[in-house]
Order: structure tokens, then sequence, then C-alpha cells
């Protein structure tokens, strides 16, 4: 049971998809099921639940629980980018509400062995589809330039120590190859020492954080599913998306407000040409934080983003 964690922001996610008894509701990043047990409990026996994830190891962890959910549910080891795709063998021409709950979760954290912690030796993989074909989090730093190294630092964790930390690594490597999850993170450390009085953060987590997003493309695909989303509803529909860091949290807000918007014309045009017009409002105008009683319970909300959309 170790890696069942605490869903985060549960309350506010089933408030924000408005749970109807008879819907279809997708998990499209599942994990060990957290969130969609909590979403299943509320199904009826004419309401479906539709799992994905990426991970063998974290839809094994799911499976086990939702075996004890009274309704009907069907788990897909495929990527959300191929929402379309599963809906389609699934028989569903849309959904009433699906939840993307972006990061790691606790299983790939503590227990998938693949150095997504700074905390563990483990192999520097990050890769969380583990029979996934492109390169590793080794692979990337012992591979790339100082300049590409420091531009994915700056890029996709917003690490203002970026070419202090590309150097260590070039230096490092080329006496031997970075091979494990301490042997970075120690790297890192040594150069970003944390200031007297303490530092919330590990001088790691932002290194750590642009490696796994560039490993596993998560950007990319988060704008490939954003791009065809508002498909995948019918009228009242709700999307709801829990982003992790800025770098995400902005690509899906910007998203949400280009749906609510429509017209995509230049603010100095006299009147709209493109004819674009809006398909999914806002269901609130601030993203939901977690409370301070859950961010202390439960420290993997600390940075939890929600945001949600409903079809018009
Ligand atoms: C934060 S966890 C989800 C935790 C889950 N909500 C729970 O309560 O247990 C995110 C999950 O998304 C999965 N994931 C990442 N990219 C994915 C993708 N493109 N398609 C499907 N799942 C993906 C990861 O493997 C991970 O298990």
């Amino acid at each position: 049971m170790g890696h069942y964690h605490e869903p985060v922001l549960l309350n506010e996610v089933l408030i924000a998809l408005a749970v109807k008894k008879e819907g279809v509701y997708v998990d499209a990043t599942l994990g060990t099921g957290g969130h969609s047990v909590a979403i299943g409990g509320q199904l009826g026996d004419n309401g479906l639940l539709i799992g994905l994830d990426v991970d063998t190891g974290a839809i094994e962890l799911a499976n086990e629980r939702l075996k004890a959910l009274k309704c009907r549910y069907k788990v897909f080891n495929r990527s959300y980018v191929e929402l379309d795709s599963v809906l389609v063998d699934c028989g569903i021409d849309c959904a009433d509400g699906i939840l993307l709950d972006l990061g790691m979760s606790s299983f790939q954290l503590e227990g998938s062995g693949r150095g997504f912690s700074f905390l563990r030796d483990e192999p520097l993989d990050m890769r969380m589809n583990p029979v996934a074909k492109g390169p590793s989090a080794a692979d990337l730093v012992n591979t790339l330039r100082e300049d590409e190294l420091e531009d994915l630092l700056r890029r996709y964790g917003e690490e203002r120590r970026a070419k202090r930390i590309s150097r260590a690594i070039i230096r490092a490597r080329s006496k031997t190859p970075i091979q494990t999850s301490l042997q970075l993170a120690s790297l890192v450390s040594a150069v970003c020492p944390r200031p007297k009085g303490g530092m919330l953060k590990h001088p790691a987590t932002r290194t750590f954080q642009a490696l796994r997003i560039a490993v596993n493309r998560e950007l990319e695909n988060l704008q490939a599913f954003l791009k065809k989303a508002p498909d995948f509803f019918g009228p009242g529909g709700r999307l709801v998306i829990l982003s992790y860091h800025s770098v995400e949290d902005r690509i899906v807000k910007q998203a949400m407000v280009s749906w609510e918007k429509g017209c995509t014309c230049p603010p100095d045009f006299p009147r709209c040409v493109c004819g674009k017009r809006p398909v999914m409002r806002r269901v609130y105008r601030r993203a939901k934080r977690p409370t301070e009683d859950e961010k202390a319970r439960n420290p993997r909300s600390r940075s939890a983003i929600l945001r949600a959309a409903e079809r018009i």
C-alpha cells in the first residue's frame, strides 16, 4: 500500500468535474488511481470510468484498487495524446469530464527505481513509460552540448543558475559519465549551495524537473492534447487540469483563455474576420490552490494549481 497517497485537491477536483452518476469520465493520467477511485465511487451502474497511463507499473497498482469499484471501468496503457482513438475504441462520442493530473506519481518518485528523486541513488532514467525508446535523462546529461543543457534547464526548469549547473555537468562528465540521480544531485548541490538559514527547495529541484519534462516530452504532449481537447466534450462537459509548475500552468491557462475568447483577430481589427466562436469557458477566473491544511498534510499538493473549463 506504500505507493498510495492522498490524491491532490481531491474535493476540488470532484466539484470541478461536477460528476454525474451516469456520465463518462476520463482519468487521463491514472497514476496509482487515487482520483479515479473517488470519481468511480460517485458513478452509478451506467456510468463509465476510463483510465489512461503510459506507466505499466502505475497501472498495475491502480488496477488493484479499481477492482473494488461498482461502476464500469476500462484501463488503457496509452498516452493521453491518443485519447481520441481511445474514445473511438470505447465507442464513446464525447466525455462528461476529463482529468489531467500532470507531474509524477508517488509510485514513480518513491518506488519506480528510475531516478526521479534527487534523494535516492538510482539509475538516472526518468522515462515515465518504461518501454519508451527515447533518450533517458542520463543520455541527455551525458550527450547534450553545454549551451543545449543550459537552454533545457532555463526553458523547462526556469533555473536561474542554468549556466553554472550546465558547466558543472560538462566538467563532471569529462571525468566520469553521470549515471545516477545522486551523482547529478550532488554535483548540482556543490555549485548551488543552500544559503545560510536554509532554502525551501533542494538545489537540484529545477534541474530534475527540467530533465523529466524533456525526457517525457511533457510540454509537447500537453500542447497536443489541448489542441484537440474541446472536441472530446458535449455541451457542459468539464476539463480539469492539475499542474505543478508555472511552465505547465502557463500553457493550460493560455489554452483556456483562448477557448473562452474564440476570436483570434488582432486587437486593432475593427471587427472579427476570423469567425472563431468561443468553445469552452473557464469554470473559475482564478486557479484553485490547496489550503494550508492540505499542504501540511499532503506535501505533494504544495505547488498544485487547478484550472477547469466547461464546453459551451
Ligand atoms: C501525478 S500522477 C497521477 C496521480 C493520480 N491522479 C493519482 O491520484 O494516483 C501523473 C501520471 O501521469 C502519467 N503520465 C504522464 N504522461 C502521460 C501521458 N502522456 N499519457 C498518459 N499518462 C501520462 C504518469 O505516468 C503518472 O502516472
